[in-house]
């Protein structure tokens, strides 16, 4: 099918045409159809662009959706859209108008920081063909050719970070004409749309509009969210009005030093009459908004904010007895609603909005319960792959898409060609695995395997000789709350540990995927390289009795005398969570866990790396208590600090706002960073209990955890075989469960006092006594 288009695509020519950077150019033609409008049986348009297009026909847009062609590994991957035109074919009268607006986007734009801008190429462009079946077979096939128009539109400014400019003025009278010339294009890029579109979501409307301090206009959205504001305005001819968008105020102002070089502002000329305007060629992340220039008084119904990301199928509901989490909860959605934007972005406001791939490595597997992930997901990792086979040598690099390789800074520079990063790179494996548990398609695997495998033999030559990966520069534990805040790589976590445990991760993934794809041999491959790692992971960093000295493992009579190089949560989360440890080791690594996350009053203590898995690690081996003090935790650093702050989103820093309501000093400070929130994970598979027993659930498991602090829990969530549901509470000293399986489903139900009862579909209720108290405080206080 897909085949059969890019052919129909070869009938247009690739336009493109000369304007100022800041213009979105319209290209248009009248089309004269060969039969009447009225015999038309279907019409079809399929288009791509370099830039972003809107395309409209008789002055209707044809579709819905918005930032087409979306953003892909442009110089391997460019998708065409197909769209439905028939109805507005067959309503015409006469040649049919066909216009098509593009503007900068990913493209073009300024984009990237440290001033990247035109990543991809200096000319917008677009490549349009219009497919026409009439009722007596005829087929009508007509592309773009130099005979169409180019023009500027009323749009004279366009910039993702930097907002739109519209004139209003301009707008019902020709724009200025432009050359048409036909442009250079490789059409072996060309692949269909694979992941969901962009659309608008939720409109909200102000919660407040008030004067701040310095008599500025400021308006509030109630929610940190993504996409732009709708305005209806009236007033002089002329007048300019300026919106302004930041994600919190400081000191009573609008609070935009976190968003860095982006301006996010969008300017409207007026035109004398009633004026609305949506600027649809940028995107900002706000809840607040600055109004400078209003005629007369600003009226909430003025203006709306509206909610844009890839179209995903929301699949999980989670809600239980406190309040806090239930917003914790509603964070990490609305963070991944900011931050699904045709990629999987770091965040939504600043001059970033990158692909950083080690977000995405932590965070997956809570995305792919929270939405249906699957074909967003798997769109980026084929991007994933042809970056890290493009790179030389090849390496997956830390942002896909990869502009940063645009960026030609000095070679001293930060990121002047940072790529094998542990857990950004572990995002070719840990994404793959993630999809593969929610999912469960083979398929998919298959067509993951080739960059999986890719990462890993990249990795392969950079250990060292001990057999460890631990050369080199590492993000490793990112963001460790301990680490200075102009230093976040410096965690406490020893990296080789972060890079040699996520890399056996990594590999031992590649081994399953090779025997579930029927690649025996690689399977071998990867299991005796995963083996090295964990006996290297083990002689070099896991250390057993008081005597021990560091390289002497062996087996602990004490539990608690092991220790792991560096002796950080982190360090304990991740050989426990990721199969390093024997399993007589475990109970000591746990305890020594619990030891370190009490010491710290069950504050948080780990980064990008440990965060998603030291609640795992406690509450799967006799600490389930200690995981509900870490997650209850409201000072700072906690989960629910931010939230105690009135956080509607997900923060990049554990800290992005001081307790004294000032923004952290840091240059990196974002409000909208959903890698953080990784810890939902746990919520809803390890609290709840709601998790796949096979990969896509094709046998569940249901195994909540229940500890102090939550005295109910209501779950839900949409897996490939139906909707599990799992609700529990906590009466005095019971333990009461209902599980609902969708029919025929077959389930495990482990109940906390270690029964387990197999089921197959239905509704069951259970109860069983809570644990007792033990040594490890594993009980209900
Ligand atoms: C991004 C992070 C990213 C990191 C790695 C930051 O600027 O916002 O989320 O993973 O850089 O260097």
């Amino acid at each position: 099918m897909s085949d059969n288009i890019t052919g129909l695509l070869s009938a247009g020519t690739f336009l493109t045409a000369d304007a100022d950077r800041g213009a979105v150019v319209e290209f248009a033609t009248a089309l004269d159809l060969d039969q009447p409008a009225e015999r038309v049986s279907s019409a079809t348009i399929h288009a791509t662009a370099h830039g972003l297009y809107e395309l409209t026909v008789g002055g209707r847009p044809v579709t819905d959706s918005v930032f087409n062609p979306g953003w892909t590994a442009y110089e391997w991957r460019l998708q065409f859209q197909s769209f439905d035109i028939t109805d507005l074919v067959r309503g015409s009268a006469g040649p049919l108008p066909l216009a098509v607006r593009v503007g900068n986007g990913w493209w073009r734009g300024d984009f990237g920081f440290e001033g990247l801008a035109a990543n991809y190429g200096e000319d917008l462009g677009l490549l349009a063909v219009v497919v026409i079946d009439f009722a007596d077979g005829h087929r009508q096939v007509v592309g773009t050719s130099t005979d169409w128009t180019a023009s500027t539109c009323e749009i004279t400014g366009n910039s993702l970070y930097h907002g739109q400019l519209v004139d209003a003025r301009l707008r019902g009278v020709p724009g200025q004409p432009l050359e048409v010339r036909a442009g250079t294009f490789d059409a072996a890029r060309l692949v269909a749309q694979a992941g969901p579109l962009v659309r608008r979501h939720e409109v909200l409307a102000p919660q407040a509009i008030w004067t701040s301090p310095s008599g500025r206009t400021l308006v509030d959205f109630g929610q940190n969210l993504v996409g732009w504001v709708r305005v209806r305005v009236r007033g002089p001819v002329g007048t300019t009005v300026t919106l302004r968008h930041a994600e919190v105020l400081e000191h009573d102002e609008l609070g935009t030093r976190p968003l860095r070089e982006a301006r996010a502002t969008d300017t409207y000329v007026l035109s004398g009459g009633e004026d609305h305007f949506e600027p649809t060629f940028t995107f900002h992340g706000f809840r607040y908004v600055e109004v400078e220039g209003w005629p007369g008084v600003l009226d909430a119904s003025a203006l709306e904010a509206v909610v844009v990301h890839s179209d995903l199928t929301p699949t999980m509901r989670f809600e239980c007895s406190e309040p806090l989490v239930n917003q914790l909860v509603h964070n990490s959605v609305w963070g991944q609603k900011g931050n699904f934007l045709a990629v999987p972005t770091d965040c939504p406001q600043r001059d970033e909005r990158l692909g950083w791939t080690g977000d995405i490595a932590v965070y997956a597997p809570t995305a792919c319960a929270q939405f249906d992930t699957a074909d967003f997901l798997h769109s980026w990792l084929l991007d994933v792959a042809e970056e890290t086979v493009h790179h030389d040598p090849p390496a997956v690099p830390v942002v896909v898409p990869d502009i940063l390789k645009y960026g030609h800074y000095p070679p001293d520079a930060p990121f002047s060609d940072v790529h094998s990063q542990a857990i950004w790179s572990d995002a070719a494996a840990w994404v793959p695995q993630a999809l593969w548990q929610a999912y469960g398609d083979r398929d998919r695997l298959a067509a993951h395997y080739p960059g999986l495998v890719a990462h890993v033999a990249s990795i392969e030559p950079l250990l060292s000789p001990s057999g460890l990966w631990d050369a080199g520069m590492q993000l490793a534990d990112w963001l460790d709350p301990d680490a200075p805040p102009d230093q976040p790589w410096a965690a406490k976590a020893d990296p080789g540990v972060v890079a040699t445990a996520s890399f056996h991760r990594s590999v031992a993934f590649a081994a399953e995927a090779a025997a579930i794809l029927g690649k025996d041999d690689d399977a071998a491959r990867w299991t005796a390289l995963a083996d090295r790692l964990r006996t290297a992971f083990r002689a070099h960093y896991v250390t057993v009795g008081p005597a021990a000295a560091p390289g002497t493992s062996g087996r602990p009579d004490e539990p608690g005398e092991l220790r792991i190089t560096s002796d950080c949560a982190t360090v304990y989360a991740l050989a426990i969570c990721f199969g390093l440890l024997e399993d007589t080791e475990v109970p000591g690594a746990a305890q020594r866990l619990a030891e370190v996350v009490r010491a710290r009053d069950h504050l948080v203590t780990t980064g990008f790396a440990g965060t998603p898995f030291v609640t795992w690690a406690l509450a799967e081996h006799g600490y389930a208590a200690d995981a509900y003090r870490l997650l209850l935790q409201t000072g700072c650093p906690s989960w629910l600090y931010p939230v105690t702050m009135g956080a509607t989103t997900i923060w990049e820093r554990w800290d992005s706002m001081l307790p004294d309501g000032t923004i952290n000093p840091g240059g990196m400070t974002s409000f909208n960073h959903y890698a953080l929130g990784a810890v939902c994970d746990w919520l809803y598979a390890g609290v709840a209990g709601i998790r796949p027993a096979e990969a896509g659930f094709a046998r569940v498991l249901v195994q909540p955890t229940p500890g102090p602090g939550i005295d109910w829990v209501r779950a839900a969530r949409t897996t490939p075989v139906g909707e599990v549901e799992v609700a529990w509470q906590v009466e005095g000293e019971a333990f009461r469960l209902e599980v609902a399986l969708p029919d025929g489903v077959r389930a495990d139900v482990v109940l906390p006092d270690g029964t387990r009862v197999p089921q197959t579909g239905g509704r069951h209720d259970y109860t069983c006594a809570l644990a007792q108290p033990d040594t490890r405080e594993n009980h209900r206080e």
